[in-house]
């Protein structure tokens, strides 16, 4: 892979990242179960933690990664767009869902490039590793539907 193949990619990686943080920040707002909230927050960091290695990587091979933006933009991620109008613990973990299945799909594929430089594919698949916990999360706190309790 060259230098400027590996920065459009890192690059891409880092966007969804943003998208996701944000998208999180959605979702944690209409989630109404405190600790499902929690595991969110601590989601949303670990996109925040992903976004700022991946630009440090980027700045050293040269690049400029993109800004991480406060405004909601969604530019990368079309289904995190569904947030603003879901409502409730059951839409949030909904929409993540599908979220989720697409940071895991482009990790998926971004870590398994065998022509990556080691040290950025070791940490691609730290990065992967992590959206299958979230994913997994997410879909096990669907299956447990925590807001039939509530009633
Ligand atoms: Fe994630």
């Amino acid at each position: 892979m060259d230098s400027k193949e590996l920065l459009k990619n890192l690059k891409s990686l880092a966007q969804l990242d943003v998208d996701a943080y944000q998208a999180y920040g959605q979702a944690i707002e209409k989630t109404e179960h405190a600790p499902i909230r929690d595991q969110l927050s601590v989601f949303r960091e670990d996109h925040r933690n992903h976004y700022d290695e991946l630009s440090r990587v980027i700045r050293q091979k040269g690049g400029e990664p993109p800004s991480f933006t406060k405004d909601f933009k969604g530019y990368v991620i079309e289904g995190m767009t569904s947030l603003r109008s879901i409502t409730g613990t059951k839409g949030a973990l909904e929409a993540m869902e599908t979220n989720e299945k697409l940071t895991n799909k482009n990790y998926d594929k971004a870590a398994s490039n065998a022509s990556l430089p080691p040290e950025v594919s070791d940490m691609l698949v730290t990065f992967y590793q992590d959206e299958q916990r979230h994913l997994s999360f997410v879909q096990e706190t669907l299956q447990q539907k925590p807001w039939e309790k509530d009633q």
